[in-house]
């Protein structure tokens, strides 16, 4: 593969299957194909009591984005077409597909203008809670609402009585339901712009129901572009099954107090195993840790007659196939995150900037998506084994993303690991994280950090696997 960014000559040369499929309608392909059709557009929906908030950005003209649900192994069509006059791409975040159907604009594909459709074959060997979002003007379309879950159901279910997916995310709007500014350079120079209005699935401590006495999956997605939740619930006897997609080999105790919360940072995601109280109309919060005081943002009532479950009684999720590095052999790279304010102002092409630049890995600044010629952090050969050093110089947290592949973090300078496969590892202030993987999915693979302020003011850059 040669060292090239996408530009609109090479991707019709080098993508003209992609291209023609994506030209035929939905009918001309196989009719059993599962699929969903996407409208990214404006909105209008009252994310505040009694205000409409306008020019939200979803996939549903007045209702957030809505819940994915494909089972593993099998090609699901996600046709997106962009009714916005701004230009798109969508990201299926912690899949590890197709480097084709990944999103990233000059690196995957082209940016989307309007009633311009692009055709997503998802594919995803992992069954597990991951979500979507846009690549490409990703700041303003993110902060405006387009975040989504998608769900890779197992081939069998556990045996729950119930699934709720959380969609965890702030907006940031005055007391009248008006947009404030979606981000700032002050925040983007530090921890990230804050939200103001806390919302589970874009309401305010929504109440779900579930059997009285039954188990719960209660998927959690931090889809926030800034903030870290400190989630724990009090009240329930409840366990952590899976992070980030992928299950626990040994589920733990999930925490029920603010001192002891689990930290889950922009793009993360953790499925809860909950047992519901007994009796009708109990509820169960699930809390964050926020400034000033813990807050509830959302609760589970229990409904109906009490039907005295186990957590006992769940099997546990199958663990998804992923290969395990062989940690003897591996490859060493170091990536190092940093604060380096100079260099040129970001090139994103048709895809927006901010018009700063703040942040770096191994001290130099992404110059922007549509910028030719820039070369990958890394190459790797395919099915190398490989061990990044993930060192963290600057005293805010980092929610560390890697698109395409999942990687097994070992060891942490600061704190105790679980382990876990993941796509999106939160390194605290000046922590360095060893993670491992096994390069065994071809193509271009987005890097960058979570925090979307910091991702689009230099803290970004990508990793290339070989196909051969
Ligand atoms: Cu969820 Cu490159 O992002
Ligand atoms: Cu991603
Ligand atoms: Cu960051």
């Amino acid at each position: 593969m040669t060292d090239f960014k996408l530009t609109r000559r090479t991707a019709l040369g080098g993508l003209g299957a992609t291209g023609a499929l994506a030209a035929l309608p939905l009918a001309h392909l196989h009719a059993a194909a599962p699929g969903i059709e996407l409208d990214v557009r404006h909105a209008s929906y009252s994310l505040l009591g009694g205000t409409t908030t306008r020019g939200l950005v979803s996939t549903l003209p007045d209702a957030p984005p809505p819940v994915i649900r494909m089972r593993r192994d099998e090609v699901f069509i996600a046709g997106v077409t962009n009714r916005l006059e701004d230009y798109t791409s969508m990201h299926w975040h912690g899949l590890r597909l197709n480097n084709a159907m990944d999103g990233v604009p000059y690196l995957t594909q082209l940016p989307m203008g309007r009633d311009e459709r692009y055709e997503y074959r998802l594919t995803s060997p992992d069954a597990g809670t991951f979500w979507y979002h846009p690549h490409c003007m990703t700041m303003d379309q993110m902060a405006l609402g387009l975040t989504g879950i998608l769900i890779v159901e197992e081939d069998d279910d556990p045996g729950f009585d119930a699934d709720i997916p959380l969609n965890l995310r702030d907006f940031r709007l005055d007391g009248q339901g008006e947009w404030l500014d979606l981000w700032t350079a002050r925040g983007a120079a530090r921890g990230g712009t804050f939200g103001t209005v806390m919302t589970t699935n874009w309401q305010q401590e929504p109440v779900y129901d579930a059997p009285s006495g039954g188990l719960v999956r209660v998927r959690l997605a931090a889809t926030d572009t800034t903030r870290v939740y400190k989630l724990f619930v009090p009240e329930a006897g409840a366990r952590i099954i899976a992070l980030d997609g992928h299950p626990l080999a040994q589920p733990v105790d999930m925490p029920k107090t603010e001192e002891t919360a689990l930290y889950m940072g922009p793009g993360q995601r953790a499925d809860i195993a909950l047992s519901m109280p007994a009796s009708e109309g109990q509820t169960v919060k699930v809390m964050t840790d926020a400034p000033g005081q813990a807050r509830s943002l959302a609760s589970i009532r229990a409904v109906g007659s009490n039907s005295a479950r186990d957590l006992a009684e769940l099997r546990p999720l199958p663990a998804n196939p992923v290969p395990e590095p062989d940690l003897a052999a591996a490859r060493q790279e170091e990536f190092v995150f940093g604060w380096t304010p100079e260099g040129d102002l970001p090139n994103n092409g048709l895809c927006g900037t901010l018009g700063y630049t703040f942040w770096s890995i191994n001290r130099k600044p992404w110059p922007g998506d549509a910028v030719e010629g820039v070369g990958p952090l890394a190459t790797f050969k395919l099915g190398e084994s490989v061990v990044l050093r993930l060192r963290n110089e600057s005293p805010n947290d980092h929610p560390i993303h890697l698109h395409g592949l999942a990687f097994r973090p070992l060891r942490s300078n600061k704190r105790q690991l679980l382990g876990t496969w993941t796509d999106t590892i939160l390194l605290q202030r000046d922590e360095i994280v060893d993670v491992a993987f096994v390069a065994d999915n071809p193509g271009d693979w987005a890097f960058h950090c979570h925090v979307i302020e910091h991702q689009k003011t230099g803290l970004a850059g990508f990793v290339r696997v070989l196909d051969s």
